[in-house]
């Protein structure tokens, strides 16, 4: 049987459980996820961590996850996915605001690579409100990101705002 490999990809800076529960959500149905982080995204946005730092992160958290792959990728996602052989592309919709955008992407994406079929998953509705920039300006103004993020992003942002964890 032909094994289904999908590409989830993002900016990811950081990672947030919101993410993680997209990831997991997405490996009861497909069989292998790279989870991507694109070095050129569509909204640029003022940057936390570099692009290695975050793959880093996504290795960490999956660690115990053999189906999940992290890596990065510059230029466009249909080449990547088409490199990889990867026909899916997971996308999280966590409001009708995130749809136009959403689905513009979904049809250039398509008209670029006619093969690739986009997933929309919607997450657990606690984590609707989260985005990373949120994350990021809570974190940055000293605000408590236990709820949002894995320990060891927790961990990795406190390090980056000079604060030692606990603090
Ligand atoms: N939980 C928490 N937050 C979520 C989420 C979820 N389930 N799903 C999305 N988000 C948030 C992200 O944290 C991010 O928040 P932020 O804006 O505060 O940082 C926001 O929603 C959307 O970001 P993301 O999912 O990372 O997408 P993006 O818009 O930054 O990047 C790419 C989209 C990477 C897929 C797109 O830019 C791309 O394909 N780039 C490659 C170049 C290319 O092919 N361009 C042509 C595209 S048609």
């Amino acid at each position: 049987m032909n094994k289904t490999t999908a590409v989830y990809p993002g900016s990811f800076d950081p990672l947030t459980i919101g993410h993680e529960d997209i990831v997991r959500r997405s490996l009861r149905i497909v069989d292998r996820l790279i989870v991507a982080v694109a070095e050129t995204a569509t909204q640029s946005k003022s940057g936390l961590f570099s692009i290695d730092e975050r793959v880093d992160l996504i290795r960490e958290v999956f660690a115990d996850e053999p189906r999940v792959e992290a890596t990065s990728f510059s230029g466009l996602l249909v080449d990547f996915a088409q490199g990889r052989e990867a026909r899916v592309i997971i996308r999280g919709l966590r409001a009708v605001s995130d749809f136009e955008y959403e689905f513009q992407m979904a049809l250039m994406n398509r008209s670029l690579w006619p093969e690739v079929e986009v997933l929309f998953m919607a997450p657990a509705t606690r984590h609707t409100f989260l985005s990373s920039s949120l994350v990021r300006e809570v974190g940055r103004l000293g605000g408590d990101v236990t709820d949002f993020v894995s320990p060891g992003v927790k961990t990795r942002m406190d390090r980056a705002f000079g604060r030692t964890a606990g603090e």
